[in-house]
């Protein structure tokens, strides 16, 4: 049976290792970031700024010691560039140990508005990623997937091996980094294991911009008042996944011993299924625990181009090779990173 995550947290702090996480100043690098330092691993980041955020890392220092911060080291440099990543594969002319890929322009409409941008670094980065962990010899190769590769498959909970057409130059990105990984493990016995993770939400994403994810944006038309969109009629829904359960997921799948359990694609995710008009009455519950909201006009507007009607994973594979056990649902998830949106929508410009 595959080990419990705080079992694993405890090995490692018993026996820290070197690990590189790329895309180190985003959302889920830096939750990473943070959980591998507070176990006293040592951490080599990589990120070319591109959608992260310096205040990112600076949040994370404010969270650990002095001593744990001292074992990161970030290196500002593109994965577009094969030497960028092969630097990044070193701590002290070593090779790192694990390898968290995380880097990648996120978003839909981003690859809809730019699809090239999208590719060069999704798939370009992603094979320069692969081809310098194939040569630095890493221990183990974890890769952030995405539940867009499902695309138009009609089945709910998706597994992982029924997957329909990709909706969107971003689907297709990170389909080809499975197809890629898969390949890499058949031409050179070099194993990568694609974490597809279903809408992650927590501390540190970005709330702002054109792209903002739907909670943050949310929370802040909350405060601010005024009229509150849902793409749709309030029906499409989503496996809502709490940033906690994400990282878990990374660390189980990077240091697990079971050899048949890597090189494969997993869901990441609760197992549930949220609507975004019960997401959005969470949303405003969790807010009105905490202070007096005024009016806010929700609004259902035009379908999104891109966008899948319903997700829902089924995590049973993940279960049984990798031992995840998601610790937070979306409720859970929600009141834990609150009194955060707030804060930040407090001192944002779109609260003013
Ligand atoms: N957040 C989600 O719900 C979700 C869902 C599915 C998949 N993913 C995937 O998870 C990963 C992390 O997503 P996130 O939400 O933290 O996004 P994010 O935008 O916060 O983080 C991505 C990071 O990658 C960096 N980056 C982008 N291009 C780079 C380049 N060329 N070289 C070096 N660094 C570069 C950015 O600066 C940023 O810090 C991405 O691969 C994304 O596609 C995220």
């Amino acid at each position: 049976m595959a080990p419990t995550f705080n079992a694993v947290i405890a090995s490692l702090q018993k026996e820290p290792a070197t690990w590189l996480v790329t895309g180190v100043a985003g959302f889920i690098g830096s939750n990473l970031l943070e959980t591998l330092l507070k176990a006293d691993q040592r951490v080599v980041g990589l990120d070319n700024f591109a959608t992260g955020h310096r205040s990112n890392l600076k949040a994370v220092t404010n969270l650990v010691s002095h001593e744990q911060w001292s074992r990161f080291r970030l290196i500002e440099g593109d994965i577009r560039q094969l030497k960028d990543c092969s630097s990044a594969m070193l701590w002290d002319d070593l090779p790192v140990q694990h390898v968290l890929h995380q880097a990648a322009l996120g978003s839909v409409p981003r690859s809809l508005a730019d699809p090239i941008s999208t590719n060069d670094t999704n798939i370009g980065g992603f094979l320069n990623m692969l081809v310098a962990a194939r040569d630095a010899q890493v221990q183990s190769f974890t890769y952030a997937a995405s539940s867009s590769t499902y695309g138009d498959h009609p089945d709910l909970p998706k597994v992982e091996h029924k997957i329909g057409r990709p909706l969107s130059p971003y689907a297709i990105t990170k389909f080809v980094n499975e197809l890629y990984a898969d390949v890499f493990a058949r031409s050179y016995g070099f194993q990568a294991t694609g974490l597809r993770y279903f809408n992650v939400f927590g501390a540190r994403q970005d709330p702002n911009g054109a792209y903002a994810a739907v909670i943050p944006t949310w929370v802040s038309r909350y405060l601010a008042g005024g009229d509150l969109f849902i793409n749709g009629d309030g029906s499409t829904s989503r496996d809502f996944c709490y940033i906690a359960n994400a990282v878990q997921a990374n660390i189980l799948a990077a240091t697990t011993s079971d050899n048949t359990a890597r090189g494969q694609v997993y869901n990441v995710a609760v197992g549930d299924r949220t609507s975004l008009t019960e997401l959005a009455g969470m949303i405003r519950t969790e807010l009105e625990q905490r202070l007096q909201l005024p009016k806010t006009n929700v609004v259902y507007r035009d379908f999104r181009a891109g966008d899948v009607l319903h997700s829902q994973a089924d995590i049973t594979k993940a279960r049984k090779n990798l031992g995840f056990e998601p610790t937070h649902d979306v409720a859970a998830g929600l009141a834990e990173t609150m009194d955060w949106y707030i804060a930040l929508a407090q001192k944002s410009a779109v609260f003013r």
